[in-house]
């Protein structure tokens, strides 16, 4: 399951994509007006930072200024993907952007009618906002599971990126269930790298190897034989 960030927050993307565990961005216009930024440039130093998807949303509601808005964002990265709303003039756009050869992801999802609509419309991504789900009283996760089995059964390419995730129990639920994408806040990503028993574990481990006296061997202090075997070992 490739996992994207769902912020447009340089610090945060800059952190995770140091890490090797970023496959792509995901940005809504809340987000964006968080970060006090001119959109540009801050779209600049994203698509500086991550070469995986980086999702953009439209603001247009009528089709046309979508899919204007749709080429526009495009032609700021190759791996700009345009975000719509699941909306009658969305589905439309994401119709034309499609035939335009622009990549993009139906937004606001939030029943698996929906999610095979997007998907017939030519939509690669459709986004099902599962907390958002959970939190009107629906069990969110029970829609991934029906997008999923309605995609296989007629071999939609349309891959199902789950948003709206609020803890790190709905990212295994979703990747038990197999969802081609799971984007979450920097928080949940942050909660998923941590575990107490890490912590711990290497607090003792560090205390015994202190309270021994030991050091590792540096290669330059080695004889030439040994360094080698040293760097070796390493790889
Ligand atoms: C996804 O693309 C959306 O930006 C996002 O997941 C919305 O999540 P929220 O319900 O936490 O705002």
């Amino acid at each position: 399951m490739k996992i994207f960030l769902d912020t447009a927050n340089l610090a945060s993307i800059k952190t995770f994509a140091d890490m090797g565990v970023l496959d792509g961005i995901t940005t809504n216009p809340t987000l964006i007006a968080k970060e006090n930024r001119e959109f540009s440039e801050l779209v600049a130093e994203i698509l500086k930072i991550v070469p995986g998807p980086v999702n953009l949303e439209v603001v247009s509601q009528d089709s046309e200024g979508m899919v204007r808005e749709g080429h526009d964002l495009a032609s700021l990265g190759p791996n700009v993907v345009v975000k719509a709303p699941m909306t009658p003039d969305g589905l439309k756009a994401v119709r034309r952007l499609h035939k335009d050869g622009i990549k993009t992801n139906v937004t606001l999802i939030f029943s698996a009618n929906q999610a095979l609509l997007a998907a017939k419309a030519g939509a690669d991504y459709a986004s099902p906002f599962i907390g958002r789900l959970d939190d009107a009283g629906h069990e969110g996760m029970k829609i991934i599971e029906e997008i999923l089995a309605i995609y296989r059964n007629y071999d939609f390419g349309t891959q199902v990126l789950v948003a709206s995730i609020r803890h790190p129990v709905h990212v295994v639920e979703a990747a038990k269930l197999g969802a081609h994408v799971a984007t979450m806040p920097p928080d949940v990503l942050d909660k998923m790298l941590k575990h107490p028993l890490t912590d711990i574990g290497l607090k003792r481990f560090l205390d015994d190897w202190q309270k021994a006296g030991l050091k590792l061997p540096q290669r330059e202090a080695l004889p030439a034989k040994q360094g080698h075997l040293v760097q070796k070992a390493q790889h």
